[in-house]
């Protein structure tokens, strides 16, 4: 570089580089300096080692995926047009239904310990339907379902435009064009799509085949036991986080009993069984000889493809105190004194608090 000892000198030659012919602008931004031409180089180098690393892993992931997860075409819906794609469909139907029938009255919904007959119906039809989409590998329309099954998994709310003026207790007729959207019992939207391993319902495995660590294991790693004291936030926060979690977020609970999961016959298990095998050195868990624990899945709900299993909301997905108020009109009405528009409650000490018990 030139040495320039004064500004006036510098400008000048700031002048005349500027009126320079084009060939000599290109050829001075050609000529960089050296310590440029080592920043260039060594970036160079990154990045063909960076390009080199990723296809060594995408290669290597592809050598290992021994099962790659299936995914079918979410627009291929299967409708039983002809006459023997019907006598197939009807033959994986009733085959389903007569292997799932023995557990019938196990599988429903727990509604505050009571029996819900619908939701067991409705239930026992989603399972179906999963055992036969995976048998054919497609999504069934829901139009092709036997009646019983049909009427109950293709219910839609329907909205009037003179007759509602507000939207509905559970949420629905909020958006008159999708009149479901955000109504209790609709299912969670997804931002990423499913990835079971079987494309119905099983957890979905690793991507190099095989299963995914224990989850206790990465409980157990990955979380603290400690107490971390935070000063910004007050009891208030966590209170009423929960709350408005509650007022949008409900998992309905499949009825039944999840200590079986943990027996050695599947054939034993709650169709909605799913297991955490702890391991022996588990800090919690190892001294007390603990060595699985069970749980029973979330009841099984009908998405964009029929047969893959999606997840149910039994609130209303509105911030609208759906928590107090009841997230339907059924639910709502049980809360009520119907007195001086009073709700049930639950006096302790002078003080009116939420019913102790369920209603
Ligand atoms: C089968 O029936 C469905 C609905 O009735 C229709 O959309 C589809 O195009 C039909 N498929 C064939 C192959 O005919
Ligand atoms: C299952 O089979 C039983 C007995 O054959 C029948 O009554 C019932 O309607 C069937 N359920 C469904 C959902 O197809
Ligand atoms: C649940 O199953 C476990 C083991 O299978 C059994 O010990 C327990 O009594 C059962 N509980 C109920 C409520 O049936
Ligand atoms: C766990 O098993 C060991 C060896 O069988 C036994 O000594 C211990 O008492 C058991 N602990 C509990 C909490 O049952």
């Amino acid at each position: 570089m030139m040495e320039v000892e004064n500004l006036a000198e510098y400008r000048s030659l700031l002048r005349e580089r500027s009126k320079a012919p084009l060939y000599h602008k290109i050829k001075h931004a050609c000529m960089r300096q050296p310590a440029e031409r080592r920043i260039i180089a060594a970036v160079l180098v990154c990045l063909s080692i960076g390009v080199t690393f990723i296809a060594l892993k995408k290669s290597f992931i592809d050598s290992r995926s021994t099962e790659p997860i299936l995914h079918t075409d979410e627009e291929t819906l299967w409708h039983y047009n002809t006459s023997e794609e019907r006598e197939v469909f009807l033959r994986l139907w009733n085959n389903a239904n007569e292997t799932l029938l023995p557990m019938i009255g196990s599988y429903g919904e727990q509604e505050n310990g009571k029996y819900d007959q619908r939701s067991e119906l409705f239930a026992h039809c989603e399972l179906i339907l999963e055992t036969v989409k995976r048998s054919l590998k497609q999504c069934v329309s829901l139009q092709i379902l036997p009646n019983k099954c049909k009427k109950l998994l293709l219910m839609k709310m329907k909205c009037t435009k003179d007759g509602i003026r507000y939207r509905n207790w559970d949420g629905s007729c909020n958006n008159l064009q999708h009149s479901d959207w955000g109504m209790t019992g609709d299912n969670f939207n997804r931002w990423l799509k499913a990835t079971y391993t079987d494309d119905v319902s099983t957890p979905r495995q690793s991507v190099y085949g095989g299963e995914l660590p224990p989850v206790r294991y990465l409980s157990n790693l990955l979380f603290s036991h400690k107490t971390l004291p935070d000063s910004d936030a007050t009891m208030l926060f966590t209170h009423f986080g929960l709350f408005l979690d509650h007022d949008i977020v409900q998992v309905g609970q499949t009825k039944g009993n999840y200590s079986s999961c943990c027996k050695k016959n599947p054939n034993h298990r709650h169709p909605s069984c799913l297991r955490i095998d702890i391991s022996e050195d588990d800090p919690l868990y190892g001294p007390l000889n603990v060595t699985c624990k069970g749980f029973l899945r979330s009841p099984p709900f009908t998405g964009t493809c029929p047969g893959r299993r999606e997840q149910q909301n039994r609130m209303t997905s509105y911030i609208d105190a759906s928590d107090m108020y009841g997230p339907s009109h059924e639910e709502g009405k049980k809360l009520r004194v119907r007195k001086k528009g009073n709700y049930f409650s639950c006096i302790l000490l002078f003080i009116s608090l939420l019913p102790l018990m369920s209603i």
